[in-house]
């Protein structure tokens, strides 16, 4: 009785294999590590005192997932392995479409052979679209996305909708994150992304511990309250119960979708003074252009998934940033120190 957790040693499928292992799951991590790291496998173990077994294998290769599922008895899987940066998507679509969507296609055909037909997929509410009323709520259609990115991720939705249609057996839950932030409190694991970051947690808190001189913000003309964009963040701990929640929905066959938010929208420039006020650190910053394919705001409705899961994001803003904090500042290089 074993999760299969892909992606595990990255941001989110880390702090989630915390959350399965505290809920007493036995877990395995399969990961390629080109965006994550087997010492964050080390430090869970530290956390937890229970060694989780990582196959470094690839998601496209069916072979290597043969393998696993013949030496493990795996009851469903957590997929998050995948690429996530969308400028990126927008030079590489190949790359993309070859690990997002690929990636999805061939571990769905292991499964299949392996007879496993649970499965939770980390979908995005970049799937809504740029025309889509806010809150988002899954009732409303998939829309049009903007970058191959978000493509990838509704093209994924519309492939293990079809297959969980021509094969009733299978129990399918889409979780559709909106901004995960935070870190685990302990300050012992959190997100270490390579290179400059992309997203405004890791850069704010770069900035706070002195690797980066300034925050550039991405426009100060949207129609919001202050001009910046608004998103729902939440805490990556409260997205990662989220996920050993949705375990629950596999227990039946189906295909179920959840947002998972808070359903609070907060700017760019509350999240730089919230940060200062909470760390008592100054984020230096300018105003810059605005960012191809920004939204000027979106959050959740969440009701579905406290209605159907009983879950809801219980940390709040400003543990979400403390906690990052403590992260970064007990870690100023990441993974590397
Ligand atoms: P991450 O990059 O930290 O983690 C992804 C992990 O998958 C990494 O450890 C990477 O090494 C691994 N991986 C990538 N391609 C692989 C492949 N082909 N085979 C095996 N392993 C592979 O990203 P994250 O923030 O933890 O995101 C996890 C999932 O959630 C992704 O699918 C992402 O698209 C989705 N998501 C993330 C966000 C966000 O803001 N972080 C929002 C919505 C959805
Ligand atoms: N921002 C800045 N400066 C930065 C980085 C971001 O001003 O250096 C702004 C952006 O313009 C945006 C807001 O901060 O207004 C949030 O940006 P992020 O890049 O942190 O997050 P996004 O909302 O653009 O995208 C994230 C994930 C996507 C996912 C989407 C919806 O990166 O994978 O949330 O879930 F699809």
């Amino acid at each position: 009785m074993t999760i299969l957790v892909t992606g595990g040693a990255g941001f989110i499928g880390s702090h989630t294999v915390v959350q399965l292992v505290k809920a007493g799951h036995a877990v395995v991590v399969f990961d390629n590590l080109c965006n994550g790291t087997a010492e964050a496998l080390r430090r869970i173990e530290r956390l937890t005192g229970k060694s989780v077994p990582l196959v470094e294998g690839d998601v496209r290769d069916r072979t290597a997932l043969d393998a696993l599922f013949r030496s493990y008895q795996v009851t469903a899987v957590i997929h998050f392995a995948g690429l996530k940066a969308v400028g990126e998507s927008v030079r590489q679509p190949l790359a993309y479409y070859d690990n997002n969507v690929n990636g999805t296609l061939v571990l769905c055909q292991a499964m299949q052979a392996a007879g496993v037909r649970k499965l939770v997929f980390s979908s995005s509410a970049t799937v809504y679209g740029s025309d889509a009323p806010v809150p988002y709520v899954e009732t409303l259609p998939r829309g049009r996305t903007s970058n191959p990115y978000g493509t990838s991720k509704a093209m994924v939705e519309q492939l293990l909708t079809d297959l969980q249609v021509a094969e009733p057996g299978w129990s399918v839950v889409l979780l559709r994150y909106f901004n995960p932030i935070g870190a685990h409190p302990s300050g012992v694991i959190g997100e270490d992304p390579r290179g400059l970051p992309n997203n405004l947690m890791p850069f704010i808190s770069q900035v706070a511990v002195g690797r980066l001189p300034e925050l550039a913000i991405f426009g100060d003309d949207y129609p919001t309250d202050d001009g910046t964009c608004v998103r729902d963040y939440l805490h990556v701990l409260d997205l990662a119960d989220g996920h050993v929640q949705a375990l629950g929905q596999l227990v039946a066959p189906g295909l179920h979708i959840y947002n998972l938010g808070t359903g609070l929208g907060v700017s760019v420039l509350d999240m730089v003074r919230s940060f200062e006020r909470v760390t008592g650190r100054s984020i230096p910053y300018r105003v810059a252009p605005r960012r191809d394919g920004d939204l000027a705001a979106f959050w959740a409705d969440a009701t579905k998934a406290q209605r159907e899961l009983g879950w809801q994001a219980s940390r709040g803003l400003d543990e979400m940033i403390a906690d990052t904090w403590r992260w970064q500042s007990q870690n100023p290089q990441g993974y590397q120190d």
